[in-house]
């Protein structure tokens, strides 16, 4: 029974918390990153050359956090971005889908999710599926078509792909299957993690690497590098450029593929200017507070997505944990708003905060 004991105040200690209780292996998947992990820190560092330009008379009286994304109402703009790692906790995406639904905003499942789409679907009805440009066009469309059917309202198109699998701090083995070899070779790290291993011994399961949906039709389910070698395989992701898209995300992954990436906060004013007018635009990387949320909001997201708060949440505390970290979000969008003098998200300018000389990178050559 989880208690009041299990709230942890910020993200940064549900890192701590998900640290202590991982074997060292599924937290270094995780974190992820990639070569000297410049871009995975920096999406975190530049949101801290932001400054804000407070207000503090004629306070409004309550603050508006709700908005919607393609078309969805969500009740803080907040979504649950789509990330692949298995293996955190035995309710996996299915935590992760309920904290989203009771925090009343979107999740976006993996292509390379643990627990099959039309189990996620009947968790929450705000649901996104993330596809990759990977196999065939029919492939593609059959499993778009399968996330429909299972109650998906729209598709997120992940473009970049991970080539790189070097990290300065350690890559974590990562088997096809959980096999007896596997077990074996995983026993050491489990076994001074009872914690972790205690919650997949009373979910009479055991950690699943297959990728189910990345199956069509009866095919058998892929392994987790089944799948991804279909994926680094796929053909030129530019085609999606002829997709309708209704909303980006500036994003670089999560800093897991070409690092020394700027920052995907120092793009945004960038990619805003260009297609805000027409597209919705959100950004994804390194938020880990409130006030990374309004900042985002300031220079021109609709919303932002998280990655790893979430997982570490799942980690810490399962669907609660998952539901600690949208709250921490939650009440730190309102609290910025309140030191802002601004009564809505939707009232956020550009004049809200200060970006440094040189904070913003182009996109242009
Ligand atoms: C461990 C891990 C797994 C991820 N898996 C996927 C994935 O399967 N599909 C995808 O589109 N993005 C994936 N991402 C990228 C996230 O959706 C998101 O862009 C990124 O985590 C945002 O940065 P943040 O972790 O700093 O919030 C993954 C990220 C991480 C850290």
């Amino acid at each position: 029974m989880a208690s009041t004991r299990d709230w942890f105040e910020t993200v940064a200690e549900a890192q701590r918390r998900a640290r202590r209780r991982l074997p060292r292996s599924v937290y270094l998947a995780v974190l992820a990153g990639a070569e000297a992990g410049v871009t995975m820190n920096d999406n975190v560092r530049a949101f801290s050359e932001l400054g804000f330009r407070p207000h503090v008379a004629g306070l409004p009286a309550a603050r508006e956090l709700a908005t919607t994304v393609m078309g969805l109402q969500v009740s803080l703009p907040v979504l649950i971005s789509p990330t692949g790692v298995q293996a955190v906790h035995p309710d996996g995406e299915l935590a992760v889908a309920r904290a989203a639904a009771g925090a009343g905003t979107v999740m976006g499942l993996s292509s390379f999710a643990s627990k099959p789409v039309e189990e996620v679907g009947k968790a929450t009805d705000k649901l996104l599926f993330q596809c990759y440009w990977a196999g065939s066009r029919d492939d593609i469309l059959a499993r778009a078509e399968r996330a429909r059917a299972a109650g998906a309202e729209g598709l997120i198109i992940t473009l970049d792909w991970v080539f790189d699998h070097r990290r300065d701090w350690g890559s974590p083995w990562i088997p096809e299957r959980l096999d007896l070899r596997a077990m074996l070779r995983h026993a050491p790290q489990v076994a001074v993690r009872p914690a972790y291993l205690a919650r997949w011994v009373r979910s009479g399961s055991l950690p699943d690497l297959g990728v189910p949906n990345s199956a069509t039709g009866d095919a058998e389910i892929p392994g987790f590098f089944g799948a991804y070698g279909q994926w680094l395989g796929s053909d030129d992701a530019r085609r999606a450029a002829d997709i309708g898209a209704t909303a980006i995300s500036v994003s670089n992954h999560g800093g897991n593929n070409l690092d020394s990436t700027p920052a995907s906060i120092r793009c945004l004013p960038d990619v805003a200017d260009a297609v805000g007018d027409l597209l919705e635009v959100l950004l994804d990387g390194g938020i880990r507070r409130g006030s990374d949320v309004v900042k985002a909001l300031a220079l021109g997201a609709r919303a932002v997505m998280i990655g790893r708060p979430y997982l570490w949440g799942l980690a810490a505390n399962g669907e609660r944990g998952v539901g600690n970290v949208l709250e921490i979000l939650r009440q730190g969008i309102g609290e910025t708003l309140y030191g802002l003098g601004k009564a809505s998200v939707h009232d956020l300018t550009r004049d809200d905060v200060i970006v440094p000389d040189g904070f913003t990178r182009t996109q242009k050559p």
